[in-house]
């Protein structure tokens, strides 16, 4: 049974810094209060060229690139996104195209800010079961799209960006190991955004009311994710074989350094342990895990071999934890490969050409059917 790797890894942030002095501008609220409350002195948000599908295309190029593999060696994408483009199609095949991707099958997973967990987790049992050999994993959001910023109690948390991991099979022992994933749907309204799905479609009143926005029990959301972070962290260890101390590093979602604190006292583990760069992105949501692990390798915080925990809560409720060994690119790239940045210009003309012919096809066989 082949092992799933994780061979590239990429982030991609929007340039446009919304500090917390800014806010403090716009609602009464102060830098102090939000850096002694949740850790957060700044976060980014997408210019309107940006949306979370063009953020995860950059994440994934630098993935692939990382890799050492063509987008066209890609099997499958799967998208986790809280704030995906459209309900359908998905931001998965938006990214697909925009790469240049053109072997994989691409869809969207849902599970808030767990989403990049669970997306891991399927991607690397589609590998395990032998079906794939090569999968992209995307976490991509422009939340800033359905953040209220007249409501101090969410606008200072949520921030955009967007992370990847590649994932490839080898017969090599390593990559994923054990994953828990969680599910308390009896929590659903502790944080949701009301409107605009089936149940509610945006209509003059929801919109009055701001249904649209995201909307949060923070105190609710705190309990939940500090009885859960420590606990699911444990499971996933347990499940690997492995003991905490042969932990080099827990990258927990990045929502507010007082849970990640009480993650780390539950499991008498040190703050050293866990990788925190919320202080300059915010809550990127789902991206907010391959962001942090991005940055963690980028400073030599993770290294080849080293055993890593994933970890993470959010809407649904959802929580999940996943265990790695960080494996790298799965050997020195010997031949010279086209960059995958590349593809892109590549991809939009293909896409153009597609759409081109599709219209054509309607025209002149369209009125037959
Ligand atoms: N500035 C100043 N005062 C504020 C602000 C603000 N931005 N926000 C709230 N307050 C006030 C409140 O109104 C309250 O005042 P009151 O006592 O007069 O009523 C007081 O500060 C304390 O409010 P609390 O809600 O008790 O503050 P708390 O310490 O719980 O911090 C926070 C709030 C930061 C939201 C915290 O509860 C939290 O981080 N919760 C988890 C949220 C989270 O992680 N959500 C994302 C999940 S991931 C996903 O799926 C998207």
């Amino acid at each position: 049974m082949p092992y799933a790797h994780i061979t590239g890894w990429g982030m991609h942030l929007p340039a446009r810094i919304l500090t917390n002095e800014d806010l403090a501008k716009m609602v009464d609220t102060s830098d102090q209060w939000i850096r002694e409350r949740t850790g957060i002195r700044e976060r980014r948000i997408a210019s309107e060229h940006e949306s979370s599908a063009s953020l995860g295309a950059e994440a994934s190029v630098q993935a692939l690139r990382m890799a050492g593999i063509s987008p066209t060696d890609l099997d499958l994408i799967i998208c986790s996104s809280s704030s995906p483009e459209h309900i359908f199609p998905s931001t998965a095949s938006i990214i697909q195209d925009k790469i240049g991707a053109t072997r994989a099958g691409a869809f969207d997973l849902s599970a808030a800010c767990s989403g990049f967990i669970y997306a891991i987790n399927m991607g690397a049992q589609s590998i395990r079961s032998g079906s794939v050999k090569s999968v992209l994993v995307i976490g991509a959001e422009t939340l800033s799209r359905f953040t209220n910023y007249k409501d101090r109690n969410t606008c200072i948390l949520f921030g955009d960006g967007a992370g990847a991991f590649v994932l490839q099979a080898s017969e090599k022992p390593g990559g994923v190991m054990g994953a828990v994933m969680h599910s308390d749907g009896s929590g659903a309204d502790f944080l949701t955004i009301p409107a605009g799905g089936s149940k509610r479609p945006i209509d003059e009143v929801g919109l009055h009311t701001g249904q649209h926005f995201i909307h949060m029990d923070g105190k609710e959301v705190f309990r939940f994710a500090t009885r859960v972070m420590a606990q699911s962290t444990l499971e996933a260890v347990t499940k690997s074989g492995w003991k905490l101390e042969d932990l080099k590093m827990v990258v927990p979602h990045q929502a507010n350094i007082r849970i990640i604190e009480a993650a780390a006292r539950g499991l008498k583990m040190p703050m050293e342990k866990f990788f925190v760069n919320l202080e300059r992105y915010g809550n990127t949501s789902t991206a907010s895990i391959p962001i942090a692990t991005t940055e963690a390798v980028q400073v030599g915080k993770i290294r080849p071999g080293d055993k890593l925990v994933f970890v993470g809560f959010g809407a649904g409720l959802t929580w999940a934890a996943l265990a790695a060994e960080w494996t790298g690119p799965l050997e020195p790239q010997t031949t010279r490969r086209i960059d995958p940045a590349l593809y892109q210009p590549w991809a939009r003309v293909r896409s153009f050409f597609r759409r081109v012919l599709r219209a054509l096809e309607g025209i002149f066989f369209g009125r037959q059917a």
